[in-house]
């Protein structure tokens, strides 16, 4: 298969120095997309900026910030069959980003944010994408129906559902305790290494794909 998978935080500029982003390191999106290659899949990973080498035979398209992961997903989806969003993507950014540093002067600061893209969210409607889709959903309560909910909101075939709240697993931690969503049922992973979890997940989306094809 031709797999997109997406990895890492995005960074919402607020001046030329600052940025909003969060404590996602890419070492769940590495894994899988070391995984698709390792299993002899041809791999493109979409990553925000991380501190992790890109895993052997895939190729890579480093982002900042949302929007540029937005187009970055346009540009590649039509021609994959599978994508597998891992990414941490910033749900708000600064509404403008000022050209010079922002000024120490007053006691408080208030920022105003907008909205960005839902890129997992467009994939289906807007770009129109046909093949096997699987986001995450990172959830620090009612794992199960906030999973739900979002692959059914987002077309998904499978969510990976992980509960960012519990220490040790989930944001900057080499390991992770996930739930698999699928539309009619769900199965528990026990908690291990990303790398250890990324080839199981990765046989159950060809399990998926296969299906897709055959019916
Ligand atoms: O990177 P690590 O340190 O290894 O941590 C792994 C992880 C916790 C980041 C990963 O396992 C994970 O859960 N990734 C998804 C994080 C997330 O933003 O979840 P969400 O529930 O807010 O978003 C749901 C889905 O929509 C995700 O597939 C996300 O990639 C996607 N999304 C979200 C917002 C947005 N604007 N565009 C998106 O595509």
């Amino acid at each position: 298969m031709r797999v997109l998978v997406t990895a890492g935080p995005t960074r919402e500029a607020l001046d030329p120095v600052r940025y909003l982003t969060n404590r996602s390191s890419g070492k769940m999106g590495y894994a899988m997309a070391d995984a698709f290659a390792q299993a002899g899949h041809a791999v493109l990973l979409i990553s925000g900026p991380t501190n992790l080498d890109v895993p052997d035979g895939v190729d890579f398209l480093p982002i900042e910030n949302a929007q540029e992961m937005l187009e970055a997903v346009k540009r590649h989806i039509g021609r994959m069959d599978a994508a597998v969003f891992a990414a941490a993507v910033a749900d708000y950014r600064p509404a403008s980003v000022s050209e010079q540093k922002i000024k120490k002067t007053g006691e408080t600061l208030t920022l105003e944010l907008v909205k960005t893209p839902d890129i997992l969210g467009s994939v289906r409607g807007e770009f129109g994408f046909t093949g096997t889709l699987v986001g995450f959903a990172a959830e620090t309560q009612n794992l199960l129906e906030n999973a739900r909910a979002k692959l059914q909101r987002k077309g998904c075939d499978l969510v990976i559902a992980n509960d960012v709240s519990k220490p040790g697993i989930g944001f900057d931690s080499d390991r992770n305790e996930v739930l698999l969503v699928f539309p009619e049922h769900t199965e528990a992973l026990p908690e291990d290494e990303k790398h250890h979890l990324a080839p199981r997940i990765v046989r159950e989306i060809e399990r998926i794909a296969a299906e897709r094809i055959t019916g």
